[in-house]
């Protein structure tokens, strides 16, 4: 089967989130499976430098009021991309979702030139069977292929996150290449605007999101006004979880760490700790509780609960670390913590890869307080690497990490902790019943131990994926 991602991050390329991660592992998984999947991505600049171009798949004289652009052939490690190479739109400095002034033209460019590959295929006529979009910058693809001529490939959907979506005025239809007929509640419409996830949610052929208990409260509470679409279409809506790249995310092989280790070794994880304290500026406790929250600093990561805890984690003689870059007041506040408690409380306002490895290796605990969260990958990366994950029980947190309790530390299946209520209440309560693990090493070395052999591995979900690609009903040609 022949499949075309399409998405605006790649690891190691672009990422601003779990996104980028994803979109490198998850083809290469299926690509194992022996699917050809290839991936359709913009020219950022950071991309230009970085590949050796094949040949043009496509020559297009002009595109969505962005100038002349081409699909050229690329070959990333073990990924054979389509590169679309619109330099107004795409070749300028700064992150994927800057330029706020053409953000709707451009990744409308980007579908469309997905639903053109899929349309008409590439020069050599390679024409993919199911056209696969992320997140609401594709979203208008399905809409391409629903309007537009010629043999229509499958289309799938996938929500990484639904507070995203891609809002625009009516008034740019045209600007869009959308038909008149398209601007309906059937179609790209929604509330009198144009909205890219919502016309992907409405036409695409099948939808996924990143874990079954999100797929569940999207069409709930949690669909950010699109919950009722989302219920509707419930029958071709799953779920389905992301894994942990073992290539990147290996604490056994990690070039970031000072100290490689793994299940049989465990005692090589704690030079990774003083190392990293000293990098952040911690005092070099060996005895301290080490937190570490590695997020965006958005208001559905729930870090205002930590704040919320600075005191509560500092008196009780733990250590915190974070590692984020968003929201500037939440930055400013982690910015005054840590000048409040010095040595104790240390932030890293920025994003910085590396870190965030030897954060895993290092902390004791990492914090994933979210109010939503799709997936969310660092509880999983947590686990990996040795750290136990406290969670809020949602979403993807819900679906892979075991909370702590008499009966699943006496059964072994505890991977971490967890609490229900978003309040700097329940967080602390929850820190108590951290502390009190930790001053039982036995059991919290057991704990460790079951995170580090769960198996997050991305050939299940490949599968999947897959699974769901050919239950899609065969529209000719
Ligand atoms: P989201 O995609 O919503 O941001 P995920 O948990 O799925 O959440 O993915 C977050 C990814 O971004 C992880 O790879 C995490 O390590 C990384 N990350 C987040 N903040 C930083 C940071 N400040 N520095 C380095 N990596 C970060
Ligand atoms: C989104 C979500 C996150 C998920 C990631 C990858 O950014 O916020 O929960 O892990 O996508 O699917």
């Amino acid at each position: 089967m022949r499949i075309l991602f399409v998405a605006s991050e790649l690891f190691p390329y672009v990422k601003t989130g779990g996104l980028g991660d994803v979109m490198a592992a998850l083809p290469r998984a299926m690509r194992a499976l022996g699917a050809d999947v290839r991936f359709l991505l913009p020219v950022y600049p950071s991309i230009r430098s970085e590949f050796k171009i094949l040949g043009e798949a496509a020559a297009l004289p002009e595109l969505m009021g962005g100038g002349p652009a081409r699909i050229l052939r690329a070959e990333a490690p073990g990924l054979p991309l389509y590169l679309l190479d619109q330099p107004a739109f795409f070749d300028r400095p700064g992150g994927p979702y800057d330029y706020p002034e053409d953000l709707a033209r451009r990744f409308a460019a980007l579908a469309w030139a997905a639903a053109h590959l899929g349309r008409v295929g590439d020069a050599d006529g390679w024409r993919p069977d199911v056209l696969h979009g992320h997140d609401w910058p594709t979203g208008l693809m399905p809409a391409y292929v629903a309007y537009g001529d010629g043999p229509r490939p499958g289309t799938v959907m996938t929500i990484h996150n639904i507070a995203f979506q891609g809002r625009f005025p009516a008034a740019m239809l045209g600007d869009l290449w959308l038909p008149r007929h398209a601007f309906t509640p059937e179609g790209v419409e929604f509330h009198r605007d144009i909205c890219f996830l919502k016309a992907g949610l409405k036409l695409a052929d099948r939808l996924t999101t990143v874990s079954p208990t999100y797929a569940r409260e999207i069409q709930q509470a949690g669909g950010h006004g699109l919950e009722g679409l989302l219920a509707h279409r419930s029958g071709s809506l799953r779920g389905i979880i992301n894994g942990v790249d073992r290539d990147v995310w290996n604490p056994a092989k990690d070039p970031n760490l000072l100290s490689r280790y793994d299940l049989k070794h465990p005692a090589r994880r704690w030079p990774n700790r003083p190392d990293f304290q000293r990098r952040m500026g911690l005092q070099e406790d060996s005895e301290a509780p080490l937190f570490a929250a590695v997020s965006r600093l958005d208001p559905l990561k729930g870090l205002d609960l930590v704040l919320d805890n600075v005191d509560h984690l500092v008196s009780s003689g733990a250590q915190l670390a974070v590692l984020g870059t968003g929201d500037p007041h939440a930055e400013g506040a982690f910015r005054q913590a840590a000048q409040r408690h010095p040595g104790r409380v240390a932030v890293f306002i920025g994003y910085d890869e590396a870190l965030a490895h030897r954060a895993f290796s290092a902390a004791d605990v990492v914090l994933v307080p979210s109010r939503q969260e799709p997936c969310g990958l660092t509880q999983l990366y947590a686990q990996v690497y040795g750290a136990l994950p406290l969670v809020r029980r949602t979403g993807g947190l819900a679906d892979t990490v075991v909370g702590a309790t008499p009966n699943t530390l006496a059964d072994d299946t505890a991977t971490g902790f967890m609490f229900d209520t978003a309040s700097g209440w329940a967080l602390g309560e929850a820190i108590n019943r951290v502390l009190a693990l930790f001053r039982d090493p036995a059991a919290w070395r057991q704990v460790q131990r079951r995170g580090m052999m769960t198996d997050f591995g991305w050939e299940g979900p490949a599968r999947a994926y897959l699974d769901l690609y050919a239950s899609i009903p065969s529209k000719g040609a």
